[in-house]
């Protein structure tokens, strides 16, 4: 495995792979891997002939009072798990190689980053668009791929490349979950051991909704709401940021479940925010 700290050194080893015809998967990370990253990174293995992987705590994409200087960055555990998962290039720059002192072009998209984790992290997704597109120009994959934990994330990545042309096919992946339901995170290793207990809240109020839905036929957002917010009441630690019913694709609210409807929470447990979503289908 070939670990690259240049954006200049990374498009020339694309320049070559890509002159040998072979194809580049590409998983974005922050580092801190865990089981959803490694899980992208053995789907894009069998998709493609080369794999990169990048490992960049992007700033821009953290607000002032967030965990960007606290953010794990166990490098040496996540080189060998790259490694084991069979990475070509493991892409790890500086924050001085990816943003000149006097960066001023940002990428924003103006309109399914407005809600959700949006209207909660000002400033979040003009980072996340800014530092993918710096990092799509660097690794030039055909395939990028996202995990649908982040599923906002992942809807504005598949805008951004479709209104900007960019010549990439985005893939969404499952989220991955600890046996008790908690969705895979970088951030869950912030949880002091009864936080972690609590913090299965979020896919227990998940799990409320699909059982309405699936089970007893209901479909009106509101009801599906109220019960959510009552799952997460019982957890003393648990302090809801937000509950939302989108539509799947534009994000938008909705007052009954028809199309697909992403079902998306953000609640803090302790210090730690965590997120988590599910698709809710009428199955008519
Ligand atoms: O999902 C993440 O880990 C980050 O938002 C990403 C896509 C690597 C951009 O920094």
């Amino acid at each position: 495995m070939e670990i690259i700290r240049s954006v200049h050194r990374m498009q020339e080893a694309a320049a070559r792979f890509r002159a040998a015809g072979e194809r580049i998967a590409f998983v974005p990370t922050m580092g801190c891997l865990h089981e959803g990253h490694l899980s992208l990174m053995r789907w894009a293995r069998r998709h493609a002939d080369r794999l990169v992987v990048s490992i960049f705590v992007n700033p821009t994409q953290f607000g002032p009072k967030e965990d960007y200087r606290r953010y794990p960055r166990p490098f040496r555990e996540d080189r060998r798990l790259c490694q084991g998962a069979g990475v070509d290039v493991l892409f790890h720059p500086s924050v001085r190689a990816m943003y000149r002192a006097d960066h001023s072009v940002w990428v924003v998209e103006e309109a399914l980053s407005q809600g959700l984790c949006g209207a909660h992290r000002p400033g979040h997704f003009r980072g996340v668009t800014t530092v993918v597109t710096k990092l799509l120009h660097a690794v030039q994959p055909d395939l990028a791929v996202f995990g649908q934990k982040d599923a906002q994330q992942a809807a504005i990545m598949r805008r951004m490349v479709l209104d900007l042309n960019m010549p990439v096919r985005i893939v969404v992946r499952p989220i991955v979950r600890e046996p008790d339901g908690l969705a895979m995170s970088s951030r869950n290793r912030y949880l002091a051991p009864e936080e972690r207990v609590q913090a299965v809240c979020l896919r227990r109020a998940l799990e409320t909704a699909e059982r309405m839905v699936k089970g007893q036929g209901i479909r009106q957002t509101r009801r599906l709401r109220a019960a959510m917010r009552r799952v997460i009441s019982r957890y003393p630690l648990a302090r809801l940021e937000y509950i939302e019913l989108v539509d799947a694709e534009s994000l938008k609210p909705v007052k009954t479940v028809k199309s697909p409807v992403l079902a998306a929470l953000a609640v803090r447990i302790g210090a730690t925010r965590l997120i988590d979503n599910t698709v809710l289908k009428s199955g008519a």
